[in-house]
């Protein structure tokens, strides 16, 4: 199996399951953004996914249009990006099932990220969630993507669908799917939460306080930087000496990646600095940097159906990509079309 004879293609998604934050924006949308130019890139909106967990279908609606204008503010450009939610393309469900036949039930035991969400609570959660990265596979797989950008925490994710794609291929004779590669990149990909630099920085996490959501307003914002859990020390002149202090390692990377920096480079140039001038200097880039998408979300925001509009187009689009796949897919079965 190889990415060798695919034609090189993105895709990625996120959940419209809460706020957008900084994390979805260092670890993804920024980097989808400079992957526009060179590839042809599909990025979702994934509602079925945010649907594994309970979500008001009036909120869910909300959500999915402040994910597309995360998208758009950030810079994702819906005329050369295939722009969607994924509920409106039937095909993502279609391959979701064949692939729910093909994963092995021992190795969604293995993911990391049903046993943080399930948590004790594991006979209550739904049946959705567990075949969670079965879908994710379908939806890159459906599109034959090459090249998937995402945050760290995906990762395994990733590794199922590789895993996924290389059965499918073996157990029906043939060479439909390619070899995805995953795109980590940058100082952002793990961004952790403001409270605990242990914990990532997500939108499930009760406290609103542990991220800065996208469309926050800068007194908040200015808020939650100025709330942001430190610790006594002064900042080293190196990354390496920030381990063993996550809350101040996490800041340190956030400005890094907001500055197009290295850790390194930002301890430099506050060596011998505390927390009070540090957090001064962050506030300002992260105002610098998040008010104008926050701007420009809050505009388009304001006008749902033109979101909507955006939303049904890319759909058109991306059915006409995954319809033929999907039929080869089918045929490779075995099913009467
Ligand atoms: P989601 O909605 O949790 O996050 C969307 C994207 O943001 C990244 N991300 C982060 N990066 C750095 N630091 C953080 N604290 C942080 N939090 C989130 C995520 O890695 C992701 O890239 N399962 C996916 C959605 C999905 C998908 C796909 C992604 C469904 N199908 C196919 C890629 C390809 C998810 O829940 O992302």
């Amino acid at each position: 199996m190889s990415t060798g004879g695919f034609k090189n293609r993105v895709f990625s998604g996120a959940q419209p399951s809460g706020n957008m934050h900084l994390g979805n924006y260092l670890g993804a949308f920024r980097n989808w953004v400079l992957l526009q130019e060179e590839y042809e890139c599909l990025y979702c909106v994934v509602d079925m996914h945010a649907i594994t967990q309970w979500q008001d279908p009036a909120d869910l609606a909300a959500s999915t249009r402040e994910a597309a204008a995360a998208y758009i503010a950030s810079g994702v450009d819906p005329k050369v990006s295939i722009l969607y939610n994924q509920s409106q393309v039937a095909a993502h469900a279609e391959l979701a099932w064949i692939f729910n036949c093909v994963a092995r039930l021992g190795w969604l035991n293995r993911m990391t990220q049903f046993k943080d969400k399930a948590g004790k609570n594991s006979e209550q959660v739904s049946t959705g969630l567990f075949v969670y990265p079965n879908l994710m596979a379908a939806d890159i797989l459906l599109y034959k993507a090459t090249h998937v950008p995402v945050g760290e925490d995906q990762k395994q994710h990733l590794e199922l669908t590789r895993d996924i794609a290389q059965k499918f291929n073996h157990d029906f004779e043939c060479d439909i799917f390619p070899d995805v590669q995953p795109i980590i990149q940058g100082e952002g990909t793990r961004i952790m939460s403001l409270r605990d630099g242990l914990k990532k920085m997500s939108k499930s996490d009760p406290s609103h306080y542990s991220r800065i959501n996208l469309n926050d307003d800068t007194d908040t914002l200015m808020k939650k930087i100025r709330k942001a859990k430190t610790d006594a020390e002064l900042l080293p002149a190196t990354a390496k000496e920030l381990a063993g202090r996550p809350e101040a390692q996490n800041l340190v990377s956030i400005f890094a990646a907001l500055a197009g920096q290295t850790s390194d480079q930002v301890c430099t140039s506050f060596e011998g600095k505390g927390f009070g001038d540090f957090k001064k200097a962050l506030t300002e880039i992260i105002v610098d940097k998040v008010a104008p998408i926050t701007e420009e979300m809050l505009k388009l925001q304001a006008d749902p159906s033109y979101i909507d509009e955006i939303l049904r187009f890319g759909a058109e689009r991306a059915r006409a990509i995954a319809e033929p796949i999907l039929n080869e897919v089918k045929q490779v079965v075995g099913y009467i079309r």
